[in-house]
């Protein structure tokens, strides 16, 4: 499967499995399906209360833990230097894991609390605990604070990116300061259907004989964005990973970045309320 190498020349495959919204069991049974698939990326997140599932699908997927590219995320009240320490660990011992491939803040939280909690990624970097660190929900502002500031530059940004919300100038950025820019929420989330509904994806997806949501999937992995589509249907997990024996070509590319309506699902970075 096609990887990006991250700045610190660490792998990350292209396309991982989301577990948002993911109850426990079918979180299980959606890693355990995805690596079955051939999926090696997994993301999941210390507020998405699934990480022990995963550790355990990820342990009975017998599959070598350096095959694999495990990715959590801080949770915003734990936001701090030792409250950062003791959530990472806490997370560690829920996956079951010795280290995670990556580590994301996952919401800005404010230009202090991002220094200090970065302070503690750096920390957990250093030791080996942690293959990449990253942030999530950073625009190129947050992140031009964190770039004048850290010692290690973040290697990965986590953001909503779809056809409606397509991220070019945050990726233009990330792209300038070794950023890999990763897509949340790449089939619109709980507005899917809009996704599916679109005519210009249904025209493209026809051509292809591919469906709606791979066409989604496929143009961001060719604009070289790491994409997370969540799913904890069978069918749908495999369908999402077979996206690999076709091309789309400079006109459908085109096409679809013209559909970009800067229509966000998830809040604004500077407006969190949680
Ligand atoms: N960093 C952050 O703040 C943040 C925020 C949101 C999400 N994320 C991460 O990004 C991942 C993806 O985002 P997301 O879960 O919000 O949304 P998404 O992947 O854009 O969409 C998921 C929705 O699409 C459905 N679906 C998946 N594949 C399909 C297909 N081939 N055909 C039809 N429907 C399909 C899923 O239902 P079924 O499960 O029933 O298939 C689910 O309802 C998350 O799971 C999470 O890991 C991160």
């Amino acid at each position: 499967m096609k990887k990006e190498k991250l700045h610190n020349d660490h792998l990350m495959p292209v396309i991982g499995l989301g577990t948002f919204r993911s109850k426990e069991e079918d979180a299980y049974n959606a890693v355990l399906t995805a690596i079955e698939t051939g999926y090696r990326h997994i993301d999941t997140a210390s507020a998405y209360k699934n990480e022990e599932a995963v550790g355990r699908a990820i342990k009975d997927s017998k599959v070598k833990r350096e095959e694999l590219f495990i990715t959590t995320k801080l949770w915003n009240t734990d936001q701090g230097y030792e409250t950062t320490i003791k959530a990472f660990n806490d997370s560690l011992e829920k996956l079951g894991l010795e280290y995670v491939d990556l580590y994301l803040i996952h919401w800005f939280k404010g230009y202090k609390n991002s220094l200090d909690t970065w302070k503690a990624f750096e920390t957990l970097y250093k030791m080996g605990k942690v293959k990449a660190i990253g942030v999530s929900n950073y625009n190129v502002h947050h992140l031009q604070h964190l770039l004048n500031n850290a010692k290690i530059k973040p290697m990965v940004n986590q953001v909503e990116t779809h056809i409606e919300l397509q991220n070019q100038f945050l990726q233009d950025f990330c792209l300038k300061n070794g950023i890999q820019l990763e897509a949340y929420a790449p089939l619109m989330s709980h507005n899917i259907k809009d996704l599916l509904e679109n005519e210009t994806m249904q025209k493209i997806a026809k051509k292809y004989n591919k469906t709606v949501p791979q066409i989604a999937i496929k143009w961001l992995t060719e604009r070289d964005i790491v994409v997370i589509p969540k799913s904890v249907n069978p069918k749908r997990i495999k369908e999402n990973f077979d996206i690999f024996d076709f091309s789309l070509t400079e006109e459908d590319m085109n096409e679809i970045s013209k559909l970009n309506r800067g229509r966000k699902m998830f809040p604004e970075f500077d407006n969190v309320i949680f």
